[in-house]
């Protein structure tokens, strides 16, 4: 009995549609051309939030994509601790894909 229901559920999670995981390589590269890294690392915060810490904080959120994808494309006002407010600096492409593999990676950190 219970090797039939092991089976049953390997067998649906075979089913299931692979998501492709993201392309860390590419993401670090986009971050670092786009000199991200001035602010973030992925371990260490510098003048922003670490990137694992953005995974922290939106861990689990269902509009994080939806969030973070306008963060890093348009411009927002950001606010440092001092109190200095900036707008937010955007990647140089647009390109969807290249976008949600990046806020993608960053969430999976
Ligand atoms: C001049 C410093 C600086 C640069 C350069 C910078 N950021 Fe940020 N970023 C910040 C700060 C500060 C915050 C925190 C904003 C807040 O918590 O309100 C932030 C927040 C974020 C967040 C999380 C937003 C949130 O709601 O918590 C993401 C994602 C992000 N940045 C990605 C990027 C990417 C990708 C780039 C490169 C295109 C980039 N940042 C370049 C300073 C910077």
């Amino acid at each position: 009995m219970k090797t039939t229901l092991a089976l049953a559920l390997l067998a649906a999670a075979i089913a299931l549609p692979a998501q492709a995981a993201p392309d860390a390589a590419a993401a670090l590269a986009l971050s670092e051309s786009n000199k991200c890294n001035k602010c973030h690392t992925v371990d260490k915060g510098k003048r922003g939030p670490s990137y694992k810490q953005i995974a922290a904080k939106y861990k689990g959120q269902a509009d994080a994509m939806a969030k973070l994808s306008t963060m890093v494309t348009q411009s927002p006002k950001v606010k440092y601790e001092n109190g200095d407010e900036e707008e937010h600096k955007p990647l140089n492409t647009k390109d969807p894909a290249k976008v949600r593999n990046l806020v993608e990676w960053i969430l999976a950190l």
